[in-house]
């Protein structure tokens, strides 16, 4: 469920028409919806309020200070992958002791900080993270708290980038040398054992995947409830969105696609709950996408159009830079004029970026209307993995971001310009002058 419709023909966020605010803001635009972000967290909540649970929003979906404040106040915690996302965090009001700090690569610099704020739980992945973890402790004279994350072999059919739970990704231990590296976290002494965790990947559009991990785990964690007294179990995040749906009945047939059928909140606690509730055990859950995917859209604008022999191209202002989930997943968004557009009587078409890269594609071979540079469009469901993965190449300054929350609409991160571009390299110009 989300808040972006179409009003004879003009796409809407909440009741602020986006070709408004692409023309006072001007594009590349992310826009995010914020009833739809608190719609989805609060359902989430609900569908688990019959367990002891925390909510942990995966802070790299979308870090944005704004949005986090936002989850902070609605009483989210955060997953956490790096010391720059708990820093993001703590600036945004939100509270370390609901922090769970994930990710294979921690530093050490990392790790120290994150005692010293008091994270909730590290999620190790590896003996010698234990080590280092035990050791920082130590030398600052306080105990962490650890988790393991498991990885239980389990495919998630999805996308082999963003699979997590086989065990040829580098992700977690598995359940044959679990009890063994819990054994040894008993035995270092700076250490509180305090959970356990797992997550098998992302954008994951079946229940299936999810009770299989969970199944093949839980005889692991009710024997540690009993060894080690522990508070939580995280199942970890990764429910999947759908990412082209009909916004309104007789939309333009070339922007609907056939599509799997999301999980919702409910359907997955009532798929979990009889697994959980048993354990008596406080339940973490790291969702992104879920909450903050379909609460975002990327607004481009046509700069030109251009044909040859074999295609005609439709090129935006928004590139690879801006949005890297098709060039690099191959991934779907669906695109939507910001106004009613006249068919193109013509062949397919492409909507392409204008980086340097043959890559540099939203789509490929699609029944594009008769755009016209000026045009406006929405890249739809780019709330979650879009803004984040931006970069600078080809020297493009960051897109700006808004927040529509009703009627009322609030710049949230500030359009870079060329001068942001080099603000860390201009000053040492001047050693070679
Ligand atoms: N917990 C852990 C340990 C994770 O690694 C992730 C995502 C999450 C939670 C949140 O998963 P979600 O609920 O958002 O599916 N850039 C990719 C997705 C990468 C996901 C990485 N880990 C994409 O654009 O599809």
């Amino acid at each position: 469920m989300h808040r972006f419709y179409l009003r004879e023909g003009t796409l809407y966020c909440e009741e602020q028409d986006l070709f408004e605010l692409a023309a006072q803001y001007g594009t590349p635009l992310y826009v995010y919806s914020a009833s739809t972000i608190r719609d989805n967290f609060r359902r989430l909540e609900a569908a688990f309020s019959p367990l002891n649970h925390l909510i942990c929003y995966a802070v790299k979906a979308n870090s944005n200070l704004s949005l986090l404040h936002s989850l902070a106040k609605l009483g989210s915690g955060f997953d956490i992958v790096s010391g720059g996302e708990l820093y993001r965090v703590l600036q945004a009001g939100g509270q370390a002791d609901r922090c769970v700090f994930a990710g294979v690569g921690k530093t050490r610099q990392e790790i120290q900080y994150a005692i010293e704020q008091g994270v909730y739980c590290f999620n190790v992945e590896c003996e010698g993270e234990l080590e280092t973890i035990n050791e920082i402790a130590g030398t600052l004279g306080k105990k962490a708290p650890i988790a393991i994350r498991i990885n239980p072999d389990v495919d998630a059919r999805t996308h082999r980038y963003i699979s997590t739970g086989k065990t040829h990704n580098k992700f977690g231990i598995g359940l044959d040398r679990a009890g063994e590296i819990y054994s040894y976290a008993a035995r270092l002494p700076n250490l509180q054992i305090r959970g356990i965790q797992t997550h098998i990947g992302s954008q994951v559009l079946s229940i299936q995947p999810f009770l299989e991990a969970i199944q093949k785990l839980l005889p692991f964690v009710k024997q540690l409830k009993e060894d080690s007294s522990i508070e939580f179990f995280s199942v970890g995040g990764g429910v999947g969105i759908v990412y082209a749906e009909a916004l309104e009945s007789g939309s333009p047939e070339w922007w609907q696609k056939t599509h799997p059928t999301p999980i919702t909140f409910e359907e997955y606690a009532a798929e979990l709950l009889p697994l959980l509730a048993p354990l008596g055990l406080k339940i973490l859950f790291e969702p992104g996408r879920s909450i903050i995917g379909n609460a975002g859209v990327l607004i481009t604008q046509v700069v030109q159009i251009k044909k040859n022999p074999a295609k005609r191209f439709v090129i935006v202002d928004s590139g690879m830079n801006d949005l890297i989930r098709p060039a690099l997943y191959e991934a779907f968004h669906q695109v939507v004029p910001l106004k009613p557009t006249p068919p193109h009587p013509g062949d397919l078409a492409d909507l392409v970026g204008p980086v340097c890269e043959s890559g540099d594609f939203f789509l490929q071979d699609a029944k594009l209307p008769d755009l016209k540079p000026g045009d406006y469009l929405a890249l739809m469901s780019a709330g979650a993995y879009g803004f984040v993965m931006s970069s600078h190449y080809n020297s493009r300054p960051l897109a700006a971001e808004v927040l529509v929350d009703g009627s009322r609409s609030f710049l949230i991160r500030e359009r870079e310009s060329w001068k942001d571009l080099i603000r860390a390299e201009s000053a040492l110009l001047a050693q070679f002058q």
